[in-house]
């Protein structure tokens, strides 16, 4: 029986090509369609803790908070608008990035991302000019449009993209822009709040049209992947674009690989009904289990409520706003790691350490907090080295999860559905993760009122959790051409009992199904 995560590379098939200045600058591009889900995750947070944003939208709770130091310290920020206001983007992205699918594989990947820039930047306008509790709700489900776009096509974009063996690294730049956007969004904050007037948010709230604009504009520049330009019937544009991409001429190896998953891929007329197939049991088990779990690390506590959380034990604003640039500054440090290890050290690896890191790190957190708010929140006076252990465990923990399930969790969903289900998986993937954003940003400030310091351990019981998971079922995919994948499921020790023999027929490399003459002959 192979090892938990076990698996031979098979015939250890590799493609000629190198990493060209085209294909990785096209893939910093194409990354930069993180940019916008970065932005708006960093920017809500500290917009919320304002008292100017909090005193026009939201008098309940700005009244609760100015009347803060005779009430539990749990529950000062707890109101449903509130967190309506945050987490109404992600119902919007998770319903947009159902119907990305249908365009990210009938018009091709750039368009989605096109789509997603124009809805962001239309959803940044109306917030920058927002006069009521309404225009700032119209305005964050059309940025959650914009964002379902972008995060269903971005990720298969950079992976089709991508020579196999740097395919990590260059699918990291994706969640890269994702922590540099949250780190800008916390440094406008920062300055932002200070503006006298009290209108700095309309400037938050409003810059996230600049990475709207990146994104619009890459997606016209870019080149198409070839990948899809074969889904769509351009064979000779393909292998153009693939000989400028891997910057040899020999690519006849690759594309007929790729032309076969493409046969393979129309052979498949219902894509959605067809991930309900036995033999894609393991794919839709990670596509739904891994974003699961990375919303379930408890990462967007700290990411959108950091500056409330800090607050909450005993910061003033203004230093809230400062931890919150420092954990974002962490956040992006911490992510270049995997870029660097992910494809020398495998995703497995990084995943495993960063959970147990994790897992530490909340457990010591929760200590902290316990030891001090106790159950009532009244803590009384916090000496000024309690705030820097806490706030360095926080750090921490927020690096483990830079290195492990940030990027992980884009990336390995990306690399390992074949072209046939591919981008209806990766539809599930985003809707599922965003489904959980949604539950995670809706319920924690009612969770913390509540569970007050538990609510740490309830996180780290879920890190132990995803940990076990990825231990025993998800098999290494590092290495691997991603039109090759499907080895990795038959020689897996649980995955192939789904994933027979014959299930994928690997006519060099290249997945069919059985008994597919068509794709034979190709
Ligand atoms: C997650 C986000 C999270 C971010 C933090 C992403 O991979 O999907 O939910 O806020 O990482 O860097």
């Amino acid at each position: 029986m192979p090892a938990a995560g076990g698996f031979d590379k098979g015939n250890g098939k590799g493609y000629p090509g190198k990493l060209t200045p085209f294909v990785t600058v096209t893939c910093i591009v194409a990354a930069m369609g993180g940019l916008i889900f970065g932005y708006d995750i960093g920017i809500s947070g500290g917009v919320t803790s304002m008292p100017s944003f909090l005193k026009r939208f939201f008098p309940s709770v700005y009244r609760k908070q100015q009347a803060n130091s005779s009430t539990n310290q749990y529950c000062q920020y707890n109101s449903e608008t509130l967190t309506l206001f945050t987490s109404s983007l992600y119902l919007a992205a998770l319903l947009s990035s159902l119907v990305a699918s249908s365009v990210t594989r009938k018009f091709g990947r750039k368009k989605s991302m096109l789509f997603g820039g124009v809805l962001f930047f239309a959803g940044a306008l109306i917030n920058g000019f927002a006069q009521g509790v309404w225009m700032l709700i119209v305005g964050r489900l059309l940025l959650g449009f914009g964002i379902g776009f972008a995060n269903q096509s971005v990720p298969l974009y950079l992976s089709e993209m991508a020579p196999y063996k740097y395919r990590g690294a260059l699918n990291i730049g994706f969640q890269l822009s994702i922590t540099i956007g949250i780190l800008i969004a916390n440094v406008l904050n920062y300055f932002f709040a200070k503006i006298k007037g009290g209108w700095g948010w309309r400037l938050s709230l409003g810059g996230a049209m600049v990475p709207a604009l990146i994104i619009t504009i890459g997606s016209l520049v870019l080149p198409d992947t070839p990948n899809s330009m074969i889904e769509r019937g351009q064979r000779d544009e393909a292998r153009e674009k693939l000989r400028k991409i891997r910057g040899v001429n020999d690519v006849d190896e690759e594309f007929n690989d790729l032309v076969g998953a493409s046969e393979a891929s129309k052979q498949v007329e219902h894509p959605w009904g067809n991930l309900l197939k036995r033999k894609y049991r393991p794919h839709l088990t990670m596509a739904i289990l891994i974003p699961f779990f990375q919303q379930l690390t408890g990462i967007n506590v700290i990411m959108f409520y950091a500056p409330v959380l800090f607050n909450t034990i005993g910061f003033g604003n203004d230093a809230s706003l400062m931890s919150a640039v420092i954990t974002g500054l962490v956040n992006a440090c911490a992510t270049l790691v995997s870029i660097y290890g992910v494809d020398k050290w495998g995703r497995r690896s990084l995943f495993l350490e960063g959970g147990t890191q994790m897992l530490i790190c909340q457990a010591i957190v929760a200590a902290c907090i316990g030891a001090k708010f106790g159950v009532d929140g009244n803590p009384g006076e916090l000496p000024k080295w309690y705030a820097v252990v806490v706030v360095l465990f926080i750090c921490l923990y927020v690096a483990a999860f830079a290195w492990s399930w940030g990027p992980l969790g884009w990336l390995v969903p990306s690399e390992i559905f074949p072209l046939e289900i591919r981008s209806a998986a990766q539809s599930v993937n985003v809707s599922v993760n965003m489904a959980f954003t949604f539950v995670v940003a809706q319920i924690f400030l009612n969770m913390l009122c509540h569970l007050k310091f538990g609510l740490f351990i309830f996180f780290a019981f879920f890190v132990l959790v995803m940990s076990i998971f990825i231990f025993f079922f998800l098999p290494e995919t590092n290495g691997i051409p991603i039109e090759e994948m499907g080895q990795v499921w038959k020689n897996h020790w649980f995955w192939s009992r789904y994933v027979g023999e014959d299930d994928f027929v690997s006519n060099g490399g290249v997945e069919l199904q059985k008994g597919n003459k068509a794709i034979n002959n190709v």
